[in-house]
């Protein structure tokens, strides 16, 4: 417990043990000296949850000397019995870090070793689809169809999961480089224009005229982002359409916007799709495959890339997402 003027005036022995130093090395520090073995980046975190502002009850995760704390904050309300000031626990969660640091680097590797096996079977399955061995039969052309449809389906949940992994493990890496909205527009078509064709649904792209022909950002990721979001329109939706736009959104801001003409996202739901894992029917979604991945990713590389992604959606008549990004002006150092 501090008091009022941010000295600990309560400590357990608990505490004593996790910050490593006796009862009477703790009462009347404040939390800055009680922070000598804390990394300075991790200090300022751990600052803003002291003060008055600090929006509380999420826990703060710190390297604590040698262990990972867990740190949750309340201010305690003045004027009951005359005391003022600030609650704080710690718990020791130094295991529970170390392991969910080792899961993401194993989940990395493992996902990272099953594409190249992948991509071979693919690769061979695409070899005899295209009849380089001979005709084949029609039996044969509709199973050698589905075995590509689910290897691809295969590879895009490894892809999830490994990115997925890399995010957590904090080895995602955004490129900046030049590129053509069209080029990447054109891309995506590539790898959904055929599932909203096969699904009897209209597909649309538009970019409009006021968007600048070179942009700056990552191609490769921002066709990710793209692709998951018109794979979840096209595949919750059962007839209409799914729509792309790119546009500019203010002077600062270029977006692209995916629409769809499905069964919509309830408000309440609106809170954990972006969630790893979570699904707004489970059923639903096994049925349509994916584990729950996609949303999550596109919101932290919109993260990453200081964006923002917005949804607006009306049950029964559809969903639209739109992803706003920074405009950034190719600088010379970026011409080649
Ligand atoms: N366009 C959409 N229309 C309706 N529901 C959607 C749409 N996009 C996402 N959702 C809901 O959000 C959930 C999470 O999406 P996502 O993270 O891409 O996982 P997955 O596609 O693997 O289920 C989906 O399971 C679905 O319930
Ligand atoms: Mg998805």
């Amino acid at each position: 417990v501090f008091d009022e003027l941010g000295r600990a005036s309560v400590a357990n022995p608990a505490v004593n043990g996790l910050l490593e130093r006796p009862e009477s090395r703790i009462l009347g520090a404040t939390i800055d000296q009680l922070m000598d073995t804390v990394a300075a980046e991790n200090q300022v975190e751990v600052k803003e949850l002291f003060s008055p502002t600090a929006v509380q009850s999420v826990p703060l995760n710190v390297e604590w000397g040698g262990r990972t704390l867990s740190l949750s904050v309340a201010p305690l309300q003045a004027g009951q019995a005359g005391v003022g000031g600030t609650v704080a626990v710690f718990r020791d969660v130094t295991r529970e870090a170390e392991v969910s640091r080792m899961k993401s680097i194993i989940v990395a590797m493992v996902s990272h070793e099953l594409r190249t096996p992948l991509n071979a079977v693919q690769g061979l399955a695409e070899v005899l689809q295209q009849g380089v061995y001979g005709r084949l039969a029609d039996k044969q052309q509709v199973t050698i169809d589905r075995i590509i449809i689910n290897t691809k389906r295969l590879m895009s949940l490894v892809r999830d999961v490994l990115d997925q992994a890399q995010i957590e493990a904090g080895t995602l890496k955004i490129e900046s480089v030049l590129f053509s909205p069209s080029e990447l527009v054109d891309a995506v078509r590539e790898v959904v224009g055929g599932l909203a064709k096969d699904k009897g649904l209209q597909f649309l792209v538009t970019i409009d005229e006021a968007l600048p022909s070179t942009l700056v950002g990552d191609p490769q990721r921002l066709g990710q982002i793209l692709i998951n979001l018109t794979n979840n329109a096209i595949k919750f939706t059962e007839t209409g359409s799914v729509s792309i736009r790119l546009y500019q959104f203010d002077l600062v801001h270029w977006a692209m916007e995916v629409a769809d003409t499905g069964p919509g996202i309830p408000i309440s739901a609106e809170a954990y799709i972006y969630d790893a894992f979570r699904q707004i029917d489970s059923s639903g979604s096994r049925r349509h495959g994916g584990i729950g991945l996609g949303l999550s990713i596109v919101k932290r590389l919109v993260t990453v890339m200081e964006g923002d992604i917005k949804l607006s959606s009306r049950l029964g008549r559809g969903s639209t997402f739109t992803v706003l990004l920074p405009l950034v002006h190719p600088g010379p150092h970026l011409l080649t």
